[in-house]
C-alpha cells in the first residue's frame, strides 16, 4: 500500500442543496481515506465547493440574493453537512478563497507562456447548464444529453487553450498507464473520444456576458472558463507550487468523479497539467449514476433524495453502508428505501447485529463478562481463524481496486461463518458439559469479531467503535492499523467486554406491508380450513429463555414457568409429565405472547408455551441457535 494517499471529491457546485449522488462520492472518498489510513498511509482528503459560472449567477438571482452572498449560505451548507455524515475531510476548498484565485492566476500564466493560449473568435452551441461549447458530434437529437435542452448559437470571441496538442501525449499516458482512468470502461470512453480529433479548448467567458469569475491575468475584459478554473482547485488545496502539502501529496493524487464530468477529468485536467509542466494524477476513479425511477437524480428533474433524512430515519452508519454496498463501483444503481430497508434488516439487523449481541450475552453469562483464557484449538477453531485472518488481504485488495462492495461480501461471508461456527459448536451445550471447550470457542468468536470490527471501520465508523468499545479496545485515535489485526489473540485473556446491546434495530416498512398483505389475504383465503397471513400475522410468537420453573402443587401436569421474552411472563404449561422444573431453567423456548390471560390451578398465565406431540412424548420448541429474548418468530 502506499505510504501516502491523497483522495478528492468533485468541488460541488452550490446551485444545489446536497443529495445522495453527492453523499455517495463524498463517503466513497471518506471510506478510501480511512481505509488508507487504517494501512498506515499518510492521508488527505479533499472536498470543497465550485462558486463560480452562469450557473450560480442564475441561481442566486432567482433567491433574489448577490453571488457572493448566496455562495457564502449553500456553500456554508455543504460544509456543514459533511461532519454530519461522518466525513473527515482534512479541507474544504471554496474557489472564491483568495489563495485558489491566486493560483488559478498563475497557472493560466504558466500556459500562456508556454504558447499553449490564443485568442480567437468563435462560434458554437453553446449549453448553458454545462457552462461550454458542444460539437455537433457530442449533442443528441440536437440536444445536449444532460439537460435535454437545445444548446444556443454563440459567436465570440475568447481564448482557447491549445489542447489538441496534448492529445497524443495522452493517448500514450493512458496505454502506459492503464489504470490511469477506471474502471475500464471510462479509460475505454475517454479513448474513444480521443480517437477523433480533439478541438482546442475556450477558456474564457467576456465580463460583458458574465462577470462572476476569475479575472484572466492576461485580459481585464475576461473571466476564466469555469471548468478552468475548478479544476485546479486540486492543486491550490495543497499550496501548489511551494507547499510541503503540493511536495507530498500530488504525486499520489486521487480523483473521485461521476461520469457526468469525465471528459473534463479525463481529458481537459490532464492536458492542462502537462502544458503547466506538473505531472498528471495517478488515478480518475469514475462511479455511475444513483437512478430514481430509471432516471438520474437531480435537482432539474426534480427528484432529489436528502441524504441526512435518510441517514436521520434509518441511522447514518446503516445508510452509508447500503451505498457502498449497493453500488458497483463504475455501474448505475437504482435508489430505493425498499432496497435500503431490506439491506438493513439481512445484513445489518439481522447478521452482524446478532453476532455482536449473542457474543456479548454469551460473554456476559458464561464467563461474568471477562474474555477467558483459550484452550488448545481444535479444527474448526484453525478453520475459523484462518478464515477471519485470511479476509484481511482479500479486503484489502478489493478496497484498493475500488471493490467496496466485494470487499464488504468478504466480510460478510466470515461474519455468516462466525454465526455458523456458533451454531455448530453450541456454546450453550458446552456451558454444561465441558468449560474449558467454551472457553476455547469464545475466544476464537471474539478475536473473530474484533477483526471484523476494524474492516467495517471505514464504512460504518460509530458502529465499529461501539463493537471496539464494548469488547474492550479501541482503535479511536488512529491507534489501530491493519497489521495489528494480523495478531491472532491481542485481545487477549480477561478483557471486560460490556453488557449486550442492539447495534442495528430492525426496521419495518409499514405501508408496504399493508399492500403485500392485501395480495396474500386474496389468494390464501380461497382455501376453506385455512388461515391468511393476515391472520397468521395476529399471532404474536417470541423467543423466551426460561429463569424460573416449578411444579404447581396438586397438579400432575401443570408446571408455572417465569419467561423472559424480552419481559418477564408468567406461563403455566402443561409439561410436567416430560420435564422435570431444574431441566426447564436456561431452555429457550418458542411463547405465543398475545394469548389473552387465563387462571390454571389459580395461577394467571400469561401466554403459552409451543410443544409438538408424538408418540415419544412432548417436546418443546427451541430455536436451533442461541437467540436473542424477545425475537419475533416469522
Ligand atoms: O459537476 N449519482 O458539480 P456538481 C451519483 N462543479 N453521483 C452524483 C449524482 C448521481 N445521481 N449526481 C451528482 C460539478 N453526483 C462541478 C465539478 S470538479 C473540479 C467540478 C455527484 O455539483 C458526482 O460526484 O454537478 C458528480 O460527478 C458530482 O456530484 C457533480 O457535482
Amino acid at each position: 500500500m502506499n505510504k501516502r494517499f491523497y483522495v478528492t471529491t468533485p468541488i460541488y457546485y452550490v446551485n444545489a442543496e446536497p443529495h445522495i449522488g453527492h453523499a455517495y462520492t463524498t463517503i466513497v472518498a471518506d471510506v478510501l481515506n480511512r481505509f488508507y489510513g487504517l494501512g498506515g498511509s499518510e492521508t488527505f482528503f479533499l472536498t470543497g465547493t465550485d462558486e463560480h459560472g452562469d450557473k450560480i449567477v442564475a441561481a442566486a438571482e432567482k433567491e433574489g440574493q448577490s453571488p457572493s452572498e448566496y455562495v457564502d449560505r449553500i456553500s456554508a451548507m455543504f460544509r456543514a453537512l459533511w461532519p454530519k455524515l461522518n466525513i473527515t475531510n482534512d479541507y474544504f476548498i471554496r474557489t472564491t478563497d483568495q489563495a485558489h484565485r491566486e493560483t488559478v492566476a498563475q497557472i493560466l500564466t504558466m500556459v500562456k507562456d508556454k504558447g499553449d493560449i490564443y485568442f480567437s473568435e468563435y462560434e458554437g452551441r453553446y449549453c448553458f447548464g454545462c457552462e461550454r461549447f458542444y460539437t455537433e458530434r457530442e449533442l443528441v437529437g440536437g440536444k445536449c444529453p444532460d439537460h435535454l435542452t437545445e444548446p444556443q448559437m454563440i459567436r465570440e470571441s475568447n481564448y482557447f487553450f491549445r489542447m489538441s496538442r496534448y492529445q497524443q501525449w495522452l493517448i500514450d499516458h493512458i496505454h502506459k498507464h492503464p489504470d490511469f482512468i477506471r474502471p475500464k470502461r471510462y479509460k475505454n470512453e475517454v479513448l474513444s473520444f480521443l480517437s477523433e480529433p480533439l478541438e482546442d479548448l475556450c477558456i474564457s467567458r467576456p465580463k460583458s456576458r458574465l462577470r462572476w469569475g476569475i479575472t484572466l491575468p492576461f485580459d481585464e475584459n475576461y473571466v476564466t472558463y469555469v471548468w478552468f478554473d475548478a479544476l485546479i482547485n486540486y492543486i491550490s488545496a495543497l499550496q501548489f507550487p511551494d507547499g510541503k502539502l503540493f511536495q507530498t501529496f500530488w504525486p499520489v493524487a486521487q480523483h473521485v468523479i461521476a461520469k457526468d464530468i469525465l471528459k473534463p477529468h479525463g481529458i481537459y485536467w490532464p492536458c492542462m497539467l502537462k502544458s503547466a509542466g506538473i505531472e498528471p494524477y495517478q488515478h480518475l476513479n469514475v462511479h455511475g449514476y444513483w437512478n430514481i425511477n430509471e432516471g438520474k437524480m437531480s435537482k432539474s428533474l426534480g427528484n432529489v433524495v436528502k441524504p441526512l433524512d435518510l441517514a436521520g430515519i434509518y441511522g447514518l452508519d446503516a445508510f452509508r453502508y447500503f451505498l457502498l454496498r449497493d453500488m458497483v463501483f463504475g455501474l448505475d444503481s437504482e435508489f430505493s428505501e425498499e432496497a435500503l430497508v431490506a439491506r438493513i434488516n439481512a445484513d445489518l439487523a439481522n447478521d452482524l447485529g446478532n453476532l455482536v449481541s449473542r457474543s456479548l450475552t454469551m460473554v456476559q453469562k458464561y464467563f461474568q463478562g471477562t474474555v477467558p483464557d483459550p484452550g488448545p484449538p481444535e479444527e474448526p477453531d484453525n478453520r475459523l481463524k484462518e478464515a477471519s485472518l485470511n479476509m484481511i488481504d482479500l479486503y484489502a485488495g478489493f478496497m484498493v481496486d475500488l471493490g467496496f462492495h466485494k470487499a464488504l461480501m468478504a466480510v460478510w461471508d466470515v461474519i455468516g461463518q462466525v454465526n455458523k461456527y456458533i451454531d455448530s459448536m453450541a456454546p450453550w451445550e458446552l456451558a454444561k458439559a465441558d468449560r474449558d471447550r467454551l472457553a476455547t470457542v469464545m475466544v476464537h468468536i471474539v478475536e473473530s469479531l474484533r477483526i471484523i470490527s476494524v474492516l467495517i471501520w471505514p464504512f460504518m465508523p460509530s458502529s465499529a467503535e461501539k463493537i471496539q468499545g464494548a469488547l474492550g479496545f479501541s482503535r479511536i485515535g488512529g491507534a489501530l492499523r491493519l497489521d495489528d489485526i494480523r495478531e491472532w489473540g491481542r485481545i487477549g485473556a480477561s478483557k471486560e467486554v460490556s453488557k449486550s446491546f442492539q447495534l442495528f434495530p430492525r426496521i419495518e416498512m409499514k405501508g408496504k406491508k399493508e399492500s403485500m398483505k392485501t395480495q396474500e389475504t386474496e389468494t390464501v383465503t380461497e382455501d376453506k380450513g385455512m388461515i391468511s397471513f393476515e391472520e397468521f400475522q395476529k399471532l404474536d410468537l417470541r423467543i423466551g429463555i426460561i429463569q424460573e420453573a416449578e411444579t404447581i402443587p396438586k397438579s400432575k401436569k401443570l408446571i408455572r414457568l417465569k419467561v423472559n421474552i424480552g419481559e418477564d411472563r408468567t406461563v403455566v404449561a402443561g409439561i410436567a409429565g416430560y420435564y422435570s422444573a431444574e431441566d426447564l431453567v436456561g431452555k429457550q423456548v418458542v411463547v405465543v405472547a398475545n394469548l389473552v390471560p387465563a387462571k390454571l390451578m389459580g395461577v394467571e398465565s400469561k401466554g403459552m408455551v409451543l410443544a409438538a406431540e408424538d408418540e415419544t412424548g412432548v417436546h418443546l420448541l427451541i430455536p436451533d441457535a442461541e437467540t436473542r429474548p424477545g425475537s419475533r418468530i416469522k
